[in-house]
């Protein structure tokens, strides 16, 4: 009987999918640590977290058994992939569930803001009367500056082109324009040329600060910034001069350099009571829609692997897609990727007598991968003999 422990409340999407194909789930609501993470993990064969519960080294030389881990979110910072894939465990998120939900939601406050929204908003709960056009624009007719167009950002552009914004977008890779956008050279001829200007990038060296005052100071005056990437990309002390000075027109900031832990813990940033400012907590990704197909992606993923060995999507892991399984037998081998361990495998296969059908290798720094299927299931003695060679991580058989 295969098992499944879902942790943190991940969306019952996922249990749901994962007990269509017959496992047996225990759902907790809280994040795991120390031994009843242990436990947790040497009891089943499967494990889903979100980003409270901390996969460490230790927890993971732990459980030999395990045979994958699904991070129901976007980040795996939160394990430690290095021990991961050395134990031969594939790691599975969910990159895309939430993209057009960032991406509506940044769309959605470029017009607030082009529209001084939380001002008038605050000063009508305040039981002022603010009816005027001075400084409100449209967004038809605006450009949108994007900077990183990877898979949130090119969805902003599509939203953004679709109500009649020029998009330009800045990337340090050669991506392919959707629509109409064009691309900028640099990040200040992007800037500098934007109504509205929104970061879509990953939180690196390279990232960080990357919108100081500097930068902010070739913005457009009015200008508007959105962030919903990771709060070290902006300098936020630099954007809250900016916005006290009247240089830029307003900002919507969902990411912080320090966000609180919990809901519980205190939120504090430079950027509180500046007016046209809308601050989110870290909400961009955070829908029902999201959530639920977050639950479905990773499960089907975390299926993939188990009923096929496929590792399409695996983070820390050789990709291979070998397909459903119509062979009689299906040897998954993780190996250390070095010279002789394809021919060695092939020899004590050869040496049990059994046929190779078919054959999928990958390798991936130090790991290899390789699924083979088989013209009969081979005998106990040479499962054993694989699973005692030195050189050889893990030795999984399918049968059909
Ligand atoms: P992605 O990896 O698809 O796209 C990132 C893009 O940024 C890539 O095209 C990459 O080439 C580009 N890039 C990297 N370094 C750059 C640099 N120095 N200058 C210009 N471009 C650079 O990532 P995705 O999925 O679009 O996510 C973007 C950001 O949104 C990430 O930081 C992610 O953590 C964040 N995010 C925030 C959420 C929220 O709730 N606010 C939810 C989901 C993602």
């Amino acid at each position: 009987m295969t098992t499944a422990i879902l942790l943190e409340n991940i969306h019952p999407s996922a249990a749901a999918r994962l007990g269509e194909a017959s496992l047996t789930v225990e759902r907790r609501s809280g994040a795991l640590a120390g031994d009843e993470l242990r436990q947790a993990l040497s009891s089943h064969d499967l494990v889903g977290i979100r980003s409270a519960t901390h996969l460490r080294a230790d927890d993971i030389r732990s459980a030999p058994d395990l045979l994958s881990i699904g991070c129901f979110c976007i980040g795996t910072s939160q394990v430690d992939l290095d021990a991961a894939t050395a134990a031969g465990i594939p790691v599975f998120n969910a990159p895309f569930s939430n993209t057009r939900s960032v991406a509506e939601l940044v769309v959605s406050e470029a017009v607030m803001l082009l529209r001084k929204i939380p001002e008038k908003n605050a000063l009508a709960h305040a039981g002022k009367w603010a009816k005027g056009a001075s400084g409100a624009f449209e967004a038809r007719g605006k450009t949108i500056a994007i900077v990183g167009y990877g898979n949130i950002g090119s969805q902003v552009g599509v939203l953004a082109e679709s109500m009649g914004m020029r998009v330009v977008y800045y990337d340090v890779l050669a991506r392919l324009s959707l629509g109409s956008a064009r691309a900028a050279g640099t990040l200040e001829e992007a800037v500098s040329q934007a109504d509205v200007v929104t970061l879509h990038v990953p939180a690196t060296a390279r990232t960080r600060n990357m919108i100081n005052a500097d930068v902010l100071a070739r913005f457009k005056p009015g200008a508007i910034l959105i962030n919903a990437s990771r709060g070290t990309v902006v300098d936020i002390d630099a954007l809250a001069a900016a916005l006290r000075d009247k240089r830029l027109g307003g900002a919507a900031i969902d990411v912080f350099p320090e966000e609180p832990k919990t809901n519980n813990d205190p939120f504090a940033s430079p950027l509180q009571q500046l007016p046209n400012v809308l601050l989110t907590p870290h909400i961009g990704g955070s829908t029902e829609e999201a959530q639920e197909n977050i639950g479905t992606e990773v499960a089907a993923k975390l299926l993939n692997f188990l009923n096929t060995g496929g590792t399409i999507g695996a983070v820390n892991f050789p990709e291979v897609d070998p397909g459903p399984l119509h062979a009689p037998a299906r040897l998954l081998n993780i190996h250390s990727n070095a010279p002789g361990a394809l021919a060695a495998l092939n020899t004590l296969l050869a040496q049990d007598g059994v046929n190779i059908n078919g054959q999928h290798l990958q390798t991936r720094g130090h790991t290899g991968y390789v699924v083979t299927d088989l013209d009969r299931v081979p005998s106990d003695a040479l499962m054993g003999a694989l699973r005692a060679h030195a050189g050889f991580v893990r030795s999984r058989l399918l049968v059909r």
